[in-house]
């Protein structure tokens, strides 16, 4: 039987803004060095910035970038990244075992927002790790301060005359993980990122702020931590940060087709916490939610390479965590966008972790080309056709059984609604390893009245990727035969597919 739901303007879910189509640069591997900036490569700027890679950062459509970690944030001290390059210290980074340079810093990452274009936008992580009040308070003056004291006298003398504005920070990065260089308790970093709020807003009462929630769903403090967080910072932050990653498992590729299932639950868990304590404070405002950090990550892989790697070596943007994504990847990456839609009510901010080389629909080999991975394909179509009204879609579906979430519905969808011209995009996954899924949907007071296009990545081989060799082997292809007639489109969804269906 066919996958059914309806749409109907008049019920939807929320505004998907351009936040949520944001990404993670952290200091990790070949990221910055080599990724994004490279002074050698033939393509590189006057400013060391490749621009092969910022024009398909544009194509991606990347809106927030955060920055510069991750892990790697525990650790940082800003003061190392500013100022002339040559003067600059080297660091040992204990996040990840490398050898940081401080050849890319702070004014570096403005500047490279900046060549991206008006809808780059920064958020910057703070280090409460190591560091505390007082480092972030002076670095939100080095950054934010327009003139006239001693710190931001020292931006204008490095050379930025204007501040940068940063108005997005996070307080501090998964400091709930025992891996997290500072690592707290979730009562030690109430206090910390409450105390630390409290200080930034007396400098610049508008700043917004990120406080961390867990690592991920799976940690044995999850929502006792956010509780305890919240319950101290309630009033002084805006947002609650999520991080989740999904890889397949022992085979378990049914699991890992549904691993929507799980981000979509991670997030009205959270939800529920943040809303408890509300109610418990009896506070009208609302805590929105940051995903700054999801992906698809094949970890286990990493964990298993990190425990073989030399411990006396501390080498300079290393290869890590460079994942080549499979066509599977891809839809499952595009069943995740679906997740973050569907909650576009509560979900403020989200980041792809992360934008090049390091978990990342970009890949680039020094000195040589740039190219897309098959997840760049449904970020890069989401971020183009998925702002405005998203709709509120319950699926009727078939469903299949899995061994991580028991029965899940073969299809998940959204749809998103452009307030201005009236057109409705639907974004749809079939997760069917092995037959197409018909889908039917009933539209009912939409000005829509034809198929503009329906594009969908799939493959013979859902293991087929890009590489090197053959960049280009996997891009979304037109599928024929999508209808709209008597207010009913009917598609039929390729086995193990993502699919954007276009309607004007
Ligand atoms: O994105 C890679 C790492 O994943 C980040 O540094 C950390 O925050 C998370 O555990």
């Amino acid at each position: 039987r066919p996958a059914r739901f309806t749409l109907d303007p008049a019920f939807t879910v929320g505004e998907a803004g351009p936040r949520l189509f944001g990404a993670f640069v952290e200091h990790l591997g070949r990221c910055v060095y080599t990724g994004i900036h490279e002074p050698d490569h033939p393509a590189a700027d006057e400013a060391g910035l490749r621009t092969d890679v910022l024009a398909l950062i544009r194509e991606l459509g990347v809106t927030t970038i955060r920055y510069p970690g991750g892990n790697f944030v525990s650790g940082y001290k800003w003061e190392d990244s500013v100022g002339p390059v040559e003067r600059r210290p080297r660091r040992l980074d204990l996040a990840w075992r490398s050898t940081e340079t401080n050849r890319f810093g702070l004014s570096e990452y403005l500047a490279f927002l900046k060549k991206l274009g008006p809808q780059a936008e920064p958020m910057m992580a703070l280090n409460l790790g190591t560091r505390g009040v007082a480092e972030a308070l002076e670095l939100q003056e080095y950054a934010n301060h327009p003139a006239g004291t001693e710190l931001s006298e020292r931006r204008i003398a490095h050379g930025d005359k204007d501040p940068y504005g940063i108005r997005l920070w996070c307080l501090g990065n998964e400091l709930d993980g025992p891996w997290q260089t500072g690592h707290k308790t979730a009562g030690e970093y109430a206090r910390l990122a409450a105390e630390t709020a409290r200080a930034m807003r007396q400098a610049d009462p508008s700043v917004e702020l990120v406080a961390c929630g867990s690592s991920s769903r799976s940690m044995p403090t999850f929502a006792e931590w956010e509780a305890t967080v919240l319950a101290e910072t309630y009033d002084l932050v805006d947002h609650i940060s999520l991080h989740a990653y999904y890889e397949e498992l022992d085979g378990d590729r049914d699991s890992f087709l549904a691993s929507a299932v799980d981000m979509e639950s991670f997030i009205e868990d959270t939800v529920a916490t943040c809303d408890h304590i509300g109610a418990r404070l009896k506070s009208k405002k609302r805590i929105t939610l940051s995903f700054d950090e999801w992906n698809v990550w094949y970890m286990s892989r990493a964990q298993r390479e990190a425990a073989t790697a030399d411990p006396a070596d501390w080498p300079e943007a290393p290869r890590l965590l460079e994942d080549n994504y499979s066509v599977t990847d891809a839809v499952v990456l595009g069943s995740l966008l679906i997740a973050l839609l569907r909650h576009a009510d509560r979900v403020a901010v989200a980041c792809l972790a992360q934008l090049v080389n390091v978990i990342a629909p970009i890949l680039t080999e020094p000195g040589g080309p740039a190219w897309r991975q098959t997840t760049f394909h449904p970020f890069a179509q989401t971020s183009r056709y998925g702002r405005g009204q998203v709709l509120d879609v319950r699926v009727d579906s078939p469903t299949y059984a899995t061994a991580k979430y028991g029965e899940v519905p073969l299809l998940h969808a959204t749809a998103v609604r452009d307030p201005e011209s009236g057109a409705v995009t639907v974004f749809a996954v079939n997760r069917s390893q092995d037959a197409a899924l018909p889908l039917e949907v009933a539209l009912h007071g939409l000005e829509v009245t034809q198929v503009a296009g329906h594009s969908a990545l799939a493959d013979a081989d859902p293991e087929a990727r890009n590489t090197l060799a053959a960049p280009e082997r996997v891009v979304p292809h037109e599928v024929s035969g999508t209808t709209l007639q008597g207010g009913t489109l009917r598609a039929t969804l390729e086995p193990l597919s993502w699919n954007v269906i276009r309607l004007a």
